[in-house]
This record gives structure tokens, sequence and C-alpha cells, in this order.
């Protein structure tokens, strides 16, 4: 009994073995074309999904005209741009105005919610600001102001 378990164990081992093997995959090669991205946060969904949210034109003194980007990074390794346009909420980005640049950092925090949907917050110098609730394809379904 005792050698049957060993082998069974054994087998469990090469079978886990293999599996890590499959998944152990070649880093993604992926080039942005967009000039001036800046990284901003990202998350995971329970499935390995993982959400990357950059800012574009970001003018470290005023946010205007600041394009919002996620990158959806499927399992399967295919990759989902989607542009969010906020111009119907503008008092999403935190408006500031001391000369000081380092007083108005703001930044925006991707967070992973069911499938298909992102919760995006924005705030400055740390304390949080808004929320919108948007899906993959960019469209925003709920805000809390
Ligand atoms: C950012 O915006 C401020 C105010 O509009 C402007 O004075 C500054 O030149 C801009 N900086 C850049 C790098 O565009
Ligand atoms: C990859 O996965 C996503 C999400 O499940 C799916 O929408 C897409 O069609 C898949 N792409 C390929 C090439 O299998």
């Amino acid at each position: 009994m005792v050698i049957f378990s060993r082998t069974l164990f054994f087998l469990i081992t090469i079978f886990t073995l293999s599996i890590i093997v499959t998944f152990a995959q070649e880093p993604i090669e992926y080039t942005e074309s967009l000039p001036g991205f800046r990284f901003g946060g990202s998350d995971t969904y329970k499935d390995g999904t993982i959400i990357l949210l950059f800012t574009q034109g970001n003018n470290q003194t005023k946010f205007l005209d600041t394009k919002i980007h996620l990158r959806i990074i499927f399992v399967n390794r295919t990759i989902l741009p989607v542009e969010i346009n906020y111009n119907s909420l503008p008092d999403f980005i935190p408006q500031c105005n001391s000369i000081n640049p380092l007083l108005c950092a703001t930044t925006l925090t991707p967070k992973a919610l069911i499938e298909r949907y992102v919760l995006i917050e924005s705030s400055q110098n740390g304390s949080p600001h808004k929320q919108i609730i948007i899906s993959w394809d960019g469209i925003i379904y709920g805000y809390e102001f």
C-alpha cells in the first residue's frame, strides 16, 4: 500500500508539474503607438484577467484633456483596448488651483468588479474624490459624486 500511494503521489506530482509547464508562457510583447502614456494602476479579476490603466496627455499641472485608457489583458493573452470619454462628467477629475503641482497629485485607480465592469476612483493627494463604473466597451454605467 505504501508503494502504491508513493506511485500515486509521484504521478500526481508529475501531473501538477505538467500543468505548471503548460501554463508557463512567454512574456506578452505589446507596443503602444499613442504618445504620452502614463501608467496609473492595475487590478486583476478572479479569473486572472488583468486591467492596466493609463492616462494620456497628462499635464502634471493641469489634468485638462486627459484621456483614460484601459488595457484588458485576457488569460488567453489577447488585449482589449478601451478608451474612456468622461467629458460628460467633468467633475470626475478633481480641480486644483494651487500653483504647486505637488499639491495637485491626481491619481486614477482601477478596481476589477464583476466580469466586464471596472470601477475607477479618482483621488487627489491620496484622498478619494469620485468613482465611476465603466464597462469594457468604454460606456459609463454609474458614478458616485
Ligand atoms: C500644463 O498646463 C499649464 C497650465 O495650463 C501650462 O502652464 C504648462 O505649460 C503645461 N505644461 C505642459 C508640459 O504642457
Ligand atoms: C480571448 O478571451 C476573451 C475573453 O474571454 C474573448 O472575448 C476573446 O474572443 C478571446 N480571444 C481569442 C483569440 O480566443
